[in-house]
């Protein structure tokens, strides 16, 4: 039996004490664009509360301290993995890689063919499965799309899950789950076997994507536009008006006819973004 584990389980989580949620609160609202009205206390309380257990700390107060340290770089990035959720998979959302297959990559290819530069962004990449399910789209349109001045950039605020998406390793039955509408399972599996049970995406594939650690409620570092932005289920843990900042920013990023897909149980309204126009179930094309 694991005793710790034991042990650990049966104690009683301290009390989270509506000064110290607040402050926790204001602090995952200033660093990550995160909100957590009070409603998210219990919530806030049981995930934290192994924190407080693995960094054996006796109280919240003990943890904000940490937090608001010179020492607590770390457990920042700690805090924002336990209120918010990694999950991601391939080909997500299928009806959006239908629409980019069909209605956005054909003019895209055809603009890298002619020498233009074209840029994809995945805002909010996770561990990688959107990025390399937006190449495996650009390459099923045009094998050799690498050759050209084609680039997705993928990026995150959390640098764990960008190295992650960097190894590119998956289980294997994350293939099997995906939705076969359009893409084989021979479409999909451009890659090799590296042990039982997992696979790597292949150079290929990766050499299309480059990826980054950003916090998208942070100043963004960009110069040139992008012909597409995904940002899925990224925004839905923002408070109104960092959303409303978030869309702003990413309609100035898009040219004319450039487009946005967001996230299933995300919107955004025409009143607040008239340059975005709804074309398709959470997609936005910029006028
Ligand atoms: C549920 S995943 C979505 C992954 C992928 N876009 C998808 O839809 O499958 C949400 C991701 O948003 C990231 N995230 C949360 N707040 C962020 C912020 N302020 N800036 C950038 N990324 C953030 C999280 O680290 C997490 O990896």
């Amino acid at each position: 039996m694991n005793i710790r584990a034991h042990a650990g389980a049966s104690e009683t989580p301290p009390e989270l004490s509506t000064a110290d949620f607040e402050a926790i609160a204001n602090f995952a609202l200033r660093e990550f664009g995160l909100s957590l009205p009070a409603s998210k206390t219990q919530l806030v309380k049981s995930r934290l509360a192994r924190r407080l257990r693995a960094l054996n700390l006796p109280n919240f107060a003990a943890y904000r301290s940490l937090l608001e340290g010179p020492n607590g770089q770390a457990e920042r990035n700690e805090l924002l993995s336990s209120l918010t959720t990694n999950v991601t998979k391939f080909f997500r959302e299928i009806h959006h890689f239908e629409d980019l297959l069909r209605d956005v990559m054909p003019q895209l290819v055809a603009r890298a063919c002619q020498g233009e530069r074209v840029r994809i962004w995945s805002a909010g990449c996770s561990s990688g499965q959107e990025p390399y399910s937006i190449a495996l789209t650009a390459l099923k349109c045009h094998p050799d799309i690498a050759t050209k001045n084609f680039k997705i950039l993928a990026t995150d605020i959390d640098p764990s899950i960008i190295v992650k998406a960097r190894e590119a390793t998956y289980r294997d039955d994350e293939i099997a789950a995906v939705d076969k509408k359009i893409f084989r399972v021979s479409d999909i599996v451009r890659s090799v076997q590296v042990k039982e049970g997992c696979f790597t995406v292949s150079k290929d594939v990766r050499s299309l994507v480059t990826f980054g650690v950003l916090n998208l409620i942070e100043e963004l570092p960009f110069n040139g536009a992008f012909n597409v932005i995904f940002c899925r289920n990224v925004a839905i843990y923002f408070n109104r008006e960092t959303q409303q900042s978030v869309w702003s920013r990413f309609s100035s990023l898009l040219p004319s006819g450039g487009k946005l897909f967001i996230g299933h149980s995300e919107r955004i309204m025409r009143a607040d973004q008239p340059k975005l126009e709804p074309c398709g179930v959470t997609v936005y094309k910029k006028l």
